[in-house]
């Protein structure tokens, strides 16, 4: 692996070999998501506490501020929204000239396996790996379900990481699911939990991450779980002692509920 690529993969995975990144990008197809309708002031009290962030350009150049800034996912996928008529059909959106001058660390594409854009979404990450490589860019792929998100079990999640893999992404994120060391055991690459929509308690969040790590994920890319909370910094906080500091589930969720009084 060349300097520029592994430099930038150190920011990503930290020492311990795991991660917490943070997204930001949902109103790339979803507009101003509940909680997230003001990105700047959502993330200033978190981005002490997760490792990157993972955002568009355009919240980026208008929310984040560049000096001191954690390091950035630029997500480059997209093209369609949740009102239209397939979310599956995205393009690439970002140029590497653009990706360069943004100073991205990495860049994260959606693929949608075995939807009618197949094809299209898998030649978006080729072809967006073959440019990033060349300047030493990993691209993170992102194993979208678009609506369907009863797709999200081990047998499509391993089958879609894998091809993932196989085409050229340094990072696979997909969501979580029941026997999860299969996605992994599959996945030549490390792969990352994304979190899904919020869940009902605190705890299931907790025991869901905690079991992905046990089953060979490196880290998460959690947002509604994190941002959508009423208690946000006691979220991350105890998500980010799972992550990095080897708390089970339950010592991560009476961190949070200490914190969060
Ligand atoms: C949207 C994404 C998000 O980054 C991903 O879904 C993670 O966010 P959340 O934890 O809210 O699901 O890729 O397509």
């Amino acid at each position: 692996m060349d300097w520029g690529m592994q430099n930038r993969m150190s920011q990503l995975i930290q020492a311990d070999g795991h991660c917490f990144f943070l997204p930001i990008d949902h109103g790339y197809f979803q507009g101003p998501t509940s909680c997230l309708e003001k990105p700047g002031e959502t993330i200033a009290p978190l981005l002490p506490y997760c490792d990157a962030i993972f955002v568009t350009r355009g919240v980026l150049r208008a929310a984040v501020d560049p000096a001191g800034s954690k390091p950035i996912i630029l997500r480059v996928s997209g093209g369609t929204s949740v009102v239209g008529k397939d979310l599956a059909n995205e393009s690439i959106t970002t140029s590497i000239e653009e990706i360069i001058r943004l100073n991205a660390a990495a860049v994260g594409i959606s693929i949608f396996v075995g939807s009618d854009y197949e094809r299209e979404s898998l030649t978006n990450l080729s072809g967006l790996v073959n440019e990033c490589e060349n300047f030493g860019i990993p691209v993170m792929a992102v194993t979208a379900v678009g609506k369907e998100l009863e797709k999200r079990d081990a047998r499509y999640l391993g089958l879609s990481s894998r091809i993932a893999a196989e085409l050229g992404a340094r990072v696979v994120k997909t969501y979580w699911c029941k026997d999860f060391d299969k996605v992994v055991c599959g996945c030549p690459v490390p792969v990352v939990m994304a979190g899904g929509p919020k869940c009902e308690t605190e705890l299931e969040v907790m025991e869901f991450v905690y079991d992905g790590m046990q089953n060979g994920a490196i880290g998460i890319n959690l947002g509604r779980n994190v941002w959508q909370n009423p208690h946000p910094v006691a979220m991350i906080r105890a998500l980010r002692s799972i992550i990095h500091e080897n708390y089970t589930a339950k010592e991560a969720w009476d961190l949070f509920n200490s914190l969060k009084k």
